[in-house]
């Protein structure tokens, strides 16, 4: 059966990219295929996820590379080598430029922590989410996948799930709650939602 090659993009410890794997590997995540994983940080722990899971696997330092152009065109080279159609972007910490997000227009996907648009955009990533979330006191949050456009967090909403916040909650408990019950599920629904009308699409 023919499948999306999909590429994930991550910089830490990759919960994002194994529930990624998971449903691929329970039959979940049909239309698409997990055929790259790319790391902007070396020795990230996901690309240990991938390489157990037996996925190629790249690691591009931007350091290394000397710069985001540079950068992108390295990243750019390794994803036509993957033959990757689709990006999933699960964790990944480095902004991409409005020119790069344009070519891949609707064809890339991010997981965010919080009901976009609340705490979104720039400087909301990892715990500091979950830390605003708490101290304005709202009692729901949840986790948003959403398509990549050149504003960070402002591409369109693919889907989201809301999470009950705690009286006693931490960022931790906040954030570990969100990824269970949010995170780790609408990922690989959206992916293979969009591998499937992609395959629709071609052999309408
Ligand atoms: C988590 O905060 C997650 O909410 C966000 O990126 C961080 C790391 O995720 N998407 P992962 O464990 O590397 O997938």
């Amino acid at each position: 059966m023919e499948r999306i090659r999909i590429a994930v993009l991550v910089s830490g410890g990759g919960t994002n990219l194994q529930a990624l794997l998971d449903a691929e590997a329970a039959g979940t995540l049909k239309s698409g295929k997990i055929s790259a994983v790319i790391s902007d940080r070396p020795g990230a722990y996901a690309l240990e996820r991938a390489r157990k899971a037996g996925v190629p696997a790249w690691e591009i330092s931007r350091k290394a590379c000397g710069g985001r152009e540079a950068f992108e065109a390295r990243l750019a080279e390794v994803l036509r080598e993957s033959g990757a159609e689709i990006i999933v972007l699960a964790g990944f910490l480095s902004i991409l430029s409005a020119d790069f997000t344009r070519d891949w227009d609707h064809r890339m996907l991010n997981i965010h922590p919080s009901l976009i648009p609340s705490f979104c955009g720039e400087g909301f990533y990892g715990l500091k989410v979950h830390e605003a979330a708490l101290a304005r006191g709202v009692k729901l949050t949840g986790a948003t996948v959403h398509f990549v456009n050149e504003i960070p967090d402002g591409g369109e909403i693919i889907a989201q799930q809301a999470v009950e916040v705690c009286p006693e909650d931490t960022p931790e408990t906040l954030q570990r709650r969100v990824m269970e019950q949010a995170e780790w599920i609408l990922l690989p629904r959206a992916a293979e939602e969009v591998c499937r009308k992609r395959l629709e699409e071609r052999n309408a």
